[in-house]
């Protein structure tokens, strides 16, 4: 494994955020290294629960671990019924503005009613607790407004990012055999209109379980309304109550299922839960944001994404914060959207990720001088390792050399940050993602599970259970325990490689299993191969991630075509098409090589390392191991063309 090894240019100590921050003293590391579990039980008292835990974590079948047994709780409840009934009433709880313009304020006792009324009508569907919901939508207010009803009532939600295709959404509904779709006529993204109905009238023709689908009316676009199936969102809710009770549910209870990549091109359905979820993102949001009453917080990722379910939505609510969320494209109409939005709404914190930093680097400062971005004094980056030199023009450009940053390293799976500085407490190195969050244990191993040596390169694991862990995959509880609890027997493998340095702090250097992160995006190489190998030209086909300036990583294919097949420039074209519409557009190859054949092991495994290298053009090393070296001669020449 490579070590990734970079100079620290500089170190930034906490200064005068010290002085207010919520955590201050790096005592809570030790104390909650003393008692982890009495440390998630304060955190735990922080919430409202209708009947208290017996046992804050049981380990009687690992894996398989619970938290907060015998506990009662509904995360809605402490979203939104905690400040309704208190003086955040009538606080902003979201300021939307959608990408032509328009805005939309909502407090919490709005919220509440919206989502209290939807919830209703949920009910009125035959929306059951247990039963599964799944939201496919753009970024609009309504998107946590029906991921909170269904929570609301014990219902699962399922959010499917939007930008995802007819194929992978049909995929993803009946994986979890969801029984209601929420959709909208179309989506705005950058000035255009994302069909997200059409899409789901293609994907439920492959799909059984579906019963209704309610379509929210918001780009006006034509729409086919199926008879007795499709519902308009103001016309179900019309002359619903408001009021709507929280269910109590057990603290193991599902919330939601969010689908990521793996290894295999089935996508997981990673599920999280009522309880343990609501204590893991209620203390992370509010000590490594340092969340405040009187803060504007604006994290830009899409709700489709962990970082939204968590980051957007339960995490900022839990906390009574006050949460811009925008719906469409940074540099719609232009690329001072993001720097208007900030000077608009006296945005206090910004959460986002390395590539649109690196994106608004390329596009030049003009772009943001002459916004007043002085209400700024936190910044958070997520998604990918950010590199030292984003992570100082983020500083000094956007930040004004005032605002800590933290680095966040997380998981779909993990459900909250995992490694992260306290801006209170930790002198930022740009580039490391700090240390373990309190009540966190990392480390970084050898192959044999063995602690390396600091600055050694390694994997990273997790030693102990966390409140906000997945329970499981959907559906596949032994690809859980296979996928994560497999290789190092006792602790949870990430997949990431790492290493931390000799005062402790931890280097995240990236995927090492064959997962793709392109802007910050999870792609499975056996998602995009089979996304390829569908396509009626393809006999075979590899894919690779290669550095990309912009968006981290990107994806190269290198295609077998069938007998007789010609290879062409519209093929190429053609099958960057059809990626796109079996995955979606992210999933797109930059680059696609035709060659006649793929280096492969003697049984029969395709060489990525091989690929790899040759893309970048590296020595290749031993190869002793191939089938067959001619493979190895074509693929250089068709990198020389
Ligand atoms: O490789 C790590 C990278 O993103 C992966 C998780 O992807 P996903 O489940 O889609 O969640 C992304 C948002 C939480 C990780 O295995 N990653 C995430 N954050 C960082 C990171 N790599 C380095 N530094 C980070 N701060």
């Amino acid at each position: 494994m490579s070590e990734g090894r970079v100079k620290v240019v500089e170190k930034f100590p906490p200064g005068r955020f010290a002085e207010t921050a919520w955590v201050r003293e790096g005592r809570v590391y030790e104390e909650a290294g003393r008692d982890y579990l009495a440390f998630w039980e304060r955190a735990a008292e922080e919430l409202h629960w209708f009947r208290r835990w017996k046992r804050v974590l049981d380990r009687s079948e690992a894996p398989f671990y619970r938290w907060f047994v015998g506990g009662e709780i509904n995360i809605t409840y402490n979203c939104l019924d905690r400040h309704a009934e208190s003086w955040r009433r009538n606080k902003v709880a979201i300021i939307w503005e959608g990408e032509p313009g328009e805005r939309r304020v909502l407090t919490y006792g709005e919220l509440l009613r919206e989502v209290g009324r939807f919830a209703n009508a949920l009910r009125s569907l035959g929306v059951e607790r247990g039963d599964r919901v799944t939201l496919y939508m753009g970024m609009v207010p309504e998107l946590p407004v029906a991921m909170l009803a269904c929570a609301r009532i014990g219902a699962v939600h399922s959010v499917v990012f939007g930008g995802f295709s007819a194929r992978a959404l049909a995929d993803r509904i009946n994986d979890c055999e969801a029984k209601v779709v929420v959709t909208q006529d179309g989506a705005f993204r950058r000035g255009r209109i994302i069909p997200l109905k059409d899409n789901v009238d293609v994907a439920l023709r492959e799909v059984q379980s579906v019963e209704r689908v309610v379509v929210l009316k918001r780009a006006d676009n034509d729409v086919e309304m199926h008879g007795d199936r499709d519902v308009w969102w103001h016309e179900l809710v019309a002359g619903k109550s408001p009021k709507c009770d929280a269910l109590p549910v057990d603290s193991e209870h599902p919330l939601f299922i969010l689908y990521t990549s793996g290894t295999t091109g089935k996508p997981k359905g990673v599920l999280h839960v009522h309880g343990g979820y609501n204590v893991g993102v209620h203390l992370t949001a509010k000590w490594v944001f340092d969340l405040k009453d009187r803060d504007i917080y604006w994290c830009t990722a899409d709700i489709g994404w962990i970082t939204g379910h968590s980051y957007i939505v339960y995490g900022p609510l839990s906390n009574g914060a006050t949460v811009v969320m925008y719906e469409g494209a940074p540099d719609y109409p232009s690329p001072a959207r993001w720097w208007e939005i900030i000077e608009r709404y006296g945005v206090t914190i910004l959460y986002t990720a390395p590539t649109a930093i690196r994106f608004f680097m390329k596009l030049g400062e003009e772009w943001i001088k002459g916004h007043d971005l002085s209400t700024l004094r936190l910044l958070g980056s997520v998604g990918e390792p950010i590199n030292p030199r984003a992570w100082l023009w983020y500083h000094e450009v956007v930040g004004g050399r005032r605002c800590p940053i933290v680095d966040t390293w997380w998981q779909t799976e993990t459900g909250m940050i995992m490694i992260t500085p306290l801006p209170g407490v930790s002198t930022l190195k740009p580039g490391s993602a700090s240390r373990p969050f309190p009540g966190v244990f990392a480390k970084v191993v050898d192959e044999n599970g063995e602690e390396v040596k600091p600055n050694q390169g390694g994997y990273l694991v997790i030693t102990r259970p966390w409140p906000a862990m997945l329970r499981t995959v959907w559906g596949d509880p032994e690809r859980y325990v296979k996928t994560y609890f497999g290789t190092f027997p006792g602790m949870y493998f990430t997949g990431d490689g790492a290493r931390v340095d000799e005062e402790g702090d931890f280097w995240i250097i990236g995927r090492i299993d064959d997962v793709i992160n392109v802007s910050g995006h999870r792609l499975g190489t056996a998602e995009l191969e089979s996304a390829l190998v569908s396509h009626e030209s393809v006999a075979e086909a590899a894919v690779i991630g290669v550095p990309h300036e912009i968006k981290g990583q990107a994806v190269v294919a290198f295609v077998v075509l069938r007998d007789g097949v010609e290879s062409t420039p519209e093929l190429k074209e053609e099958l960057r098409r059809h990626v796109a519409e079996e995955i979606g557009p992210i999933a797109k190859p930059e680059e696609i090589h035709f060659v006649s054949m793929l280096p492969k092991t003697r049984s029969g495994k395709i060489m990525r390392r091989i690929l790899r290298a040759l893309e970048e053009g590296r020595e290749i090393g031993d190869v002793t191991t191939l089938e067959d070296v001619k493979a190895i001669e074509e693929v250089k020449r068709t990198e020389q063309e």
